[in-house]
């Protein structure tokens, strides 16, 4: 079964890559690997030419914590719109074409990670936590559109509501919940079973 794994180059997708092994045979999607995929998917469809796909998982974007939003200048957000917003959209596309060009029977379980950001407003981190409330309806606009439009393919959100065990770019309190990669491995292989499931997943 393969399960596609877009940003497989960063903390979490690593750590899932090795996690979800034992299970799935995970395609690692990252630019160094293909290319800029979000803007030219072609490379990327055509190594999947064939495969069955289970699922995607998208654990796209990253952290930082720089300066506040109104000091980065009138267009503070272009930068991260690429990284943090388009990469979801292009992976839900992806995804869609993918379930498209097979037929399993079962939807193929698309499921976008995401973090406390899209929630709370974090100051220095203020695209992430824009672009992270936006990622949101993006699902829950994908998710009603392929099931109105009957598409093989389920949009899935998983918030992860702590830091993760071992990315150092987190500000850890002593005695502050820290997230292991394999809880979220756990809750990946659950939707990963779980196509009729709802859109939206909470890891606290
Ligand atoms: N790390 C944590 O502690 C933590 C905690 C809670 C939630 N999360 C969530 O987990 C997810 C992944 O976070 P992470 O910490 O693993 O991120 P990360 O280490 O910064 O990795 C980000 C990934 O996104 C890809 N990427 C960045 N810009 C891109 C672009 N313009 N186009 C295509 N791909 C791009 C990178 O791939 P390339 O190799 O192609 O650059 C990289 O693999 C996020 O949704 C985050 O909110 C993380």
């Amino acid at each position: 079964m393969v399960l596609v794994l877009f940003g497989a180059s960063g903390h979490v997708g690593r750590a899932l890559t090795e996690l979800l092994s034992d299970r799935y045979e995970v395609v690692g999607v990252s630019r160094a690997e293909y290319g800029d995929w979000t803007a030219e998917p072609g490379p990327l469809l055509d190594a999947l030419a064939g495969r069955e796909v289970h699922g995607a998982v998208a654990a796209l974007g990253g952290w930082f914590v720089g300066a506040p939003l109104l000091d980065a200048g009138p267009r503070s957000l272009d930068h991260e719109y690429g990284s943090h917003l388009a990469s979801h959209a292009a992976a839900c596309w992806v995804s869609r074409e993918l379930a498209r060009r097979q037929d399993r029977g079962t939807p193929l379980v698309h499921i976008a990670l995401g973090g406390i950001a899209g929630i709370e407003p974090c100051v220095g981190s203020g695209a992430i936590s824009v672009f992270g409330a936006a990622q949101e309806m993006l699902i829950r606009v994908t998710e009603a559109e392929a099931r109105a439009a009957g598409e093989p393919v389920a949009f899935r959100e998983l918030k992860i509501l702590a830091p993760v065990r071992g990315d150092e770019r987190n500000d850890v309190a002593a005695g502050q919940r820290v997230v292991e990669p394999e809880e979220i491995a756990g809750r990946v292989r659950a939707l990963l079973q779980e196509p009729g499931g709802d859109w939206s997943s909470v890891l606290e």
